[in-house]
């Protein structure tokens, strides 16, 4: 086939069928990004942070979810809330701070609260309003600390003590339920002992978050990897299953990696998560765009903040056992760091693709086809996993992602 004209690179390649190619704008457009926000965003389970990074009572840590400030507190009962990170009074962000600890005062603020540096009004750790400034004199009786507590969110800690929040108060599942058994995998590996946050650090990309997420979830691009290829590609390797879930969710199933392959690295066997078998890998991608990924001594969990259609802030987490000794931490993170720090293997290499791919999507290029049609019986570099999250995301978005003009309905009819 020799190159085609404007109009034959348009048109569906080979025998490719509709489910097994998106459309390019999907990655481009403003209207769907904001779409996306309000009708997906806002309406899951959000693994916000850990447990560990919200170590004693007090401590806390202010995230967003689909642009709106949330902020999520451990109390003196040790429970961790979450809460709307607005103050009721005018609507000033009340914690601007990544991450500290409430226990003692600071110049604008109350020991022990959490209080709003404009006009000092002061909340508990339940998100109740216990003070007022100068309340009496200005509202006599018409409005009292009662009146205006914080807006809770729900939140649950669940799977290896990671602290879910969801900004939907009325979503019908439990964020177990939400999972669908996608965390069989790995849940003994995370719930055995408690786990510990040992390196974290957060990037803004130049790509949709969709791009991210489809990254993690085929293996088909292992090619890009030299460490992969050479760790891997053997009969064990190409056996691996992918498993989906309802809800959009899946397995990459595990293998053991051949870590003595590559120069200079070391078998994992020694610190291999409990539960885990030496040297696998078990991996989970969440819909709409977190990602769990257990390598042998190292679990690996990928967060994304949507920003923009070419823009997603991306925090990743490094976590190891809590009962780690120091020399054990240091074993640990240089396992995650070698393939999955800033200056790692792997990820680097993945972030070039994928800020690639965004650079030949922009807003202003022509719409085509970005092709998920492999079938190898579900196997690692069968692409079921895109087609299955494509799937979800048309059914969140009513939009066909083959032709994101038409609707869910009008697409599948046309498919059938
Ligand atoms: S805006 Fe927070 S106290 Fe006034
Ligand atoms: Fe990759």
């Amino acid at each position: 086939m020799p190159a085609r004209n404007q109009q034959q690179w348009k048109e569906v390649p080979g025998k490719l069928k509709p489910g097994e190619y998106v459309d390019s704008r999907i990655y481009s457009d403003k209207k769907i990004f904001e779409e996306e926000l309000v009708k997906i965003w806002k309406n899951v389970w959000v693994p916000v942070c850990h447990e560990s990074e919200l170590d004693k009572p007090y401590d806390f840590r202010t995230v967003t979810i689909s642009r709106e400030p949330v902020i999520v507190v451990r109390g003196t009962d040790n429970q961790v809330r979450a809460f709307l990170n607005v103050c009721p009074h005018r609507g000033n962000m009340i914690e601007n701070r990544p991450s500290g600890s409430f226990e003692n005062g600071t110049p604008s603020g109350a020991p022990k609260h959490m209080t709003c540096m404009f006009h000092a009004w002061q909340f508990d750790m339940k998100g109740n309003c216990v003070h007022i400034s100068r309340s009496k004199e200005g509202y006599q009786d018409r409005l009292d600390c009662k009146d205006v507590g914080l807006r809770r969110l729900r939140c649950e800690v669940k799977y290896g003590g990671f602290v879910w929040v969801t900004l939907n108060d009325k979503i019908e599942h439990s964020v177990e339920e939400w999972a669908q058994g996608s965390f069989d995998c790995m849940q003994k590996a995370l719930d055995a002992e408690p786990l510990e946050v040992f390196h974290y650090h957060k990037a803004i990309i130049p790509c949709n978050y969709k791009l991210w997420h489809d990254t993690n979830s085929e293996f088909y691009h292992d090619y890009l990897h030299y460490h992969n290829r050479i760790t891997g590609f053997n009969d064990s390797y190409f056996a691996r299953q992918n498993k989906v879930f309802d809800n959009g969710h899946v397995n990459v199933g595990s293998f053991e990696v051949q870590y003595d392959n590559y120069e200079g690295f070391e078998s994992r066997e020694e610190l291999s998560f409990p539960h885990l078998p030496a040297n696998h890998w078990e991996m989970i991608d969440l819909f709409p765009g977190m990602n769990f990924n257990l390598r042998g001594s190292a679990l690996r969990v990928d967060l994304m903040t949507p920003l923009g259609p070419d823009k997603v802030m991306i925090e990743y987490r490094g976590l190891g056992l809590k009962s780690d000794t120091p020399e054990e931490r240091l074993t640990r993170q240089r396992h995650h760091n070698s393939i999955w720090g800033p200056f790692g293997r792997n990820l680097h290499e993945d972030l070039i693709a994928v800020s690639t791919q965004q650079s030949t999507m922009n807003e202003w290029a022509d719409e085509r086809r970005i092709l998920h049609g492999r079938y190898e019986g579900e196997t690692i570099h069968d692409e079921v996993g895109m087609r299955h999250f494509y799937d979800e995301w048309g059914k969140w978005m009513d939009r066909w992602p083959g032709d994101p003009e038409l609707s869910y309905n009008e697409g599948l009819r046309k498919a059938a």
